[in-house]
């Protein structure tokens, strides 16, 4: 291994930080360092991080609104080429009640983080993005040169912002390479079934809820409206497990080393294209787990778009990605983290 190819992970214990610590081990080509608060997430990821790949990640315990303990790092870790920036608050109803919270960690943690890739000479540079920066819109599947639509929330309008400062930073500092790749609905867990979303605070994603209900946790869980209009009048989304997810960075990553990017500000949908209803997502999870959903219809959310789903093109093409696991897998695998979490407890 190259003791040069270091990449630091921001938000290592979190859903996808975590994911992808696993993928980028797994390819024997990086040495990985994270820093992470443990703000919505627990230090046991680490450790079952290391039962999986069988090494040991170091996490730096700092908040990224810190500058000077940022650097810090920076100083003790040479060998860092590149950041993968997970790390940031992502509940969208919590965003509209508490802008505050939302603007401070996630704008402040990133400025922190793109001064440090000019102090630290970092060239490369990913950012996790959300398709939510398209806003509410008709024209599906959405394409990555689709302009900004009004952000639903204020953490939406952060991943706007958060695309905007980045793009600025790669004209002003040409040495830096960026991307910014743009979730749609990551779900499912490690096939292991020994990692997978879990949120210290309530959850709030489709997924966790199912499987939170199905487990007991939650008595009964709503559908969010059915008069949108889809074909079973419930919400469509682009879900995606989040190993492919995961593996999307390590491509995106080897993309930039390779000096195969256009451009210094580059941007993917990471979707599989298929849309999904609530209903269907419902249903996928009975049908995988054998287990009946106590659900019932309810009111819209408020800030929910009808219909979202990507279109895949630009990543299949240019990054060489292209999604593997099912429907049917995304709740396979997210029931068998329900289930684990379950034994602990
Ligand atoms: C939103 C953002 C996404 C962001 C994610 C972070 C949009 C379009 N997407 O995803 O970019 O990364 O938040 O959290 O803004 N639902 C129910 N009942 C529930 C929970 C959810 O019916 O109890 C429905 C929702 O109405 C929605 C679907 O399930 O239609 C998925 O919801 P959720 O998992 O919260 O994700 P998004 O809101 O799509």
């Amino acid at each position: 291994m190259n003791s040069k190819n270091t990449i630091l992970v921001t938000g290592g214990a979190g859903y996808i930080g975590s994911h992808t610590i696993i993928e980028l081990l797994g390819t024997s080509d990086f040495k990985v360092v994270s820093v992470d608060n443990f703000s919505n997430s627990s230090a046991k990821t680490f450790e079952r991080i290391e039962k999986i790949t069988e090494k040991k990640v170091t996490n730096y315990r700092i908040d990224l609104c810190n500058k000077t303990d940022l650097e810090q790092i920076f100083e003790t870790e040479k060998n860092i080429i590149g950041i993968i920036h997970f790390a940031a608050f992502k509940a969208v109803g919590e965003s509209v009640l508490h802008p505050h919270k939302y603007y401070y960690n996630n704008i402040n943690s990133l400025l922190n983080i793109l001064e440090c890739c000019l102090k630290f000479n970092i060239p490369n540079f990913i950012f996790s993005s959300s398709c939510s920066v398209y806003g509410n819109i008709s024209k599906l599947p959405v394409k990555e040169d689709t302009p900004f639509g009004k952000a639903e929330s204020p953490y939406a309008y952060t991943k706007q912002v958060g695309e905007e400062m980045i793009k600025d930073y790669t004209i002003a500092f040409p040495q830096l390479h960026t991307i910014a790749l743009r979730y749609f609905n990551p779900v499912g867990s490690h096939i292991t079934g020994l990692i997978g979303e879990s949120p210290l605070n309530k959850a709030n994603n489709l997924v966790p809820i199912i499987t939170q209900t199905a487990i007991g946790k939650i008595k009964q869980m709503t559908v969010f409206g059915n008069d949108y209009p889809t074909r079973d009048g419930t919400c469509i989304r682009d879900y995606i497990h989040v190993t492919d997810i995961a593996i999307a960075h390590i491509k995106a990553l080897m993309y930039l080393m390779e000096k195969k990017n256009k451009s210094n500000f580059s941007i993917f949908n990471l979707g599989t294209g298929e849309g999904v209803s609530v209903l269907e997502a419902i249903s996928a999870f009975e049908k995988t787990s054998g287990e009946k959903l106590n659900y019932i219809i309810g009111d819209k959310r408020p800030g929910d778009v009808g219909a979202i789903y990507s279109d895949t093109e630009k990543s299949e093409k240019e990054l060489g990605w292209k999604p593997r696991f099912s429907l049917d897998e995304m709740m396979e695998t997210a029931w068998k983290w329900e289930l684990e979490q379950s034994k602990k407890n």
